[in-house]
């Protein structure tokens, strides 16, 4: 197998850390200014955050901030960035739900080798979705989205439409006690089960902020679930909101109902209408506050529903042709295994398979080969009592159905697949190469949950 070479970092003099210091915001920024638009240089550093009053959490950040620097980029066009890891470990950034060339998609030792401390990575690729997607390392997932690797990446549509006003709000819940320090990312007996959850939830990195938004105007509500394993269950009492897309790809706007759960690596793009000024609502986690919406005075005329969003160019699969593959999610029934010799926890498996994250060559033995540009058809059945969002990397499928609810076919990364639940997704396999398919509460992936699928 064969990847890209990393670059080492010679010639960028003057891209020392300087922290947050003087002059922080233009260094960690570091848009050039006389390139392209769109083009980013995108440093991974240690970065000191408080996110307990008076108490320090040594995080890790993108661009000077935890959740990252937002990337933004218009549906069509390319996105350069230049990622340039000031970190002392290894790392790798993947474009969760871009629709992508392997060879951009961040998987170490499958898209390309590590960027090791003070190397660099350029990645170049074009944007053909537009919506709310995200992006994170794929090297010890666990420890560094924990610390803060993680970073929201919109793409803008083609056109205008009709939301004049929008925010991201990204959802991470940190591993960190009442001193700000971190304590384990990834708890083993935790693992086995729902996942090591943090204590303290943020929204872009606060504790229960208050976002003051425009009275009476309909805002774009991105909300971006960027944490390793809490599936939080989205609820806007009183509130005015309508669901546009799920998962970067629009549905037809519907409203947003008793509660959403999103689980870890999923997206919902929701349309408010702002109450007047100073009315609040509160936005929850089931009956817990993750944030206060307030409408605050506007001289803008009132904004109304905008249009759905224009789909994206999705190929749509074929059933009466696709051929039909089954998965199944289920506990493994060995446990720690050969830790002491460097083996690493196994907990769950596909299909009878578990991945090991120590083994680089993993990703050579895929668990199904794929037509190019065939049709297929996934049944995944989750055995176990624990949710799973089921990712699939470089192709979006579309969800068909499922024995435990209601579907209304829509198209998707990832599907947050219940305790008990089979469902069934398809897609067209037009995007060759070796795409990692795993359960995206990191603690599973990390503990076996994850395979390669190759597309020839
Ligand atoms: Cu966001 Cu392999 O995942
Ligand atoms: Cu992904
Ligand atoms: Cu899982």
């Amino acid at each position: 197998m064969s990847f890209t070479r990393r670059q080492v970092l010679a010639g960028l003099a003057g891209l020392g850390v300087a922290g947050l210091g003087a002059g922080g915001v233009r260094y960690w920024l570091g848009r050039p200014e006389n390139v392209a638009t769109h083009d980013y240089e995108l440093i991974a550093a240690p970065l000191d955050l408080e996110l307990v009053p008076g108490h320090v959490t040594s995080a890790w950040g993108y661009g000077g901030q935890a959740p990252g620097l937002e990337l933004r980029c218009r549906q069509g066009e390319r996105l350069r960035v230049r990622f340039i890891n000031k970190l002392d470990v290894q790392s790798t950034i993947h474009w969760h739900g871009i629709r992508l060339p392997l060879e951009m998609d961040g998987v170490p030792y499958v898209s390309q080798a590590p960027v090791l401390p003070g190397e660099f990575f350029d990645y170049d690729f074009i944007c053909h979705d537009a919506g709310s997607f995200w992006y994170h390392p794929h090297t010890a997932s666990a420890e560094q989205l924990g610390r803060g690797l993680v970073g929201p990446l919109i793409v803008e549509e083609r056109e205008p439409t009709g939301f004049r006003h929008e925010r991201t709000l990204s959802l991470k819940t940190w591993h960190i006690d009442e001193q700000g320090a971190f304590t384990d990312f990834l708890v083993p007996r935790q693992a086995a089960r729902e996942g090591t959850r943090g204590r303290l939830t943020t929204i872009n990195g606060e504790p229960n902020p208050t976002l003051e938004l425009p009275e009476g105007q309909v805002v774009r509500l991105r909300l971006i679930n960027v944490d390793n394993t809490i599936t939080y269950r989205l609820n806007l009492p009183g509130g005015e909101a309508r669901i546009y897309a799920l998962d970067g790809n629009p549905v037809q706007p519907r409203p947003l109902g008793k509660e959403y759960w999103l689980g870890p690596g999923m997206r919902i793009d929701l349309a408010l209408k702002v109450p007047s000024a100073g009315e609040e609502l509160s936005l929850r986690n089931g009956p817990l506050r993750l944030a206060t919406l307030k409408g605050v005075a506007s001289s803008e005329v009132a904004g109304d529903w905008p249009p759905l969003l224009p789909a994206n160019p999705i190929a749509e699969p074929d059933l009466a042709r696709a051929e039909t593959l089954r998965f199944n999610f289920e506990w493994a029934a060995m446990l720690s295994g050969n830790v002491e010799r460097g083996g690493s926890y196994k907990y769950w498996q596909i299909n009878g398979q578990a991945w090991d994250i120590n083994d680089k060559t993993c990703a050579e033995r895929p668990i199904a080969t794929l037509k190019k540009d065939g049709h297929y058809i996934f049944v995944l059945r989750n055995m176990a009592q624990y949710q799973h969002p089921i990712h699939l990397h470089g192709m979006t499928f579309k969800v068909l159905s499922s024995d435990r609810r209601k579907i209304i076919p829509y198209f998707t990364d990832t599907y947050l697949l219940g305790k008990n639940e089979t469902a069934r997704i398809a897609f067209v396999a037009d995007n060759p190469g070796v795409w990692m398919f795993h359960c995206h509460v990191i603690d599973h992936m990390e503990t076996g949950l994850m395979a390669a699928i190759e597309v020839v």
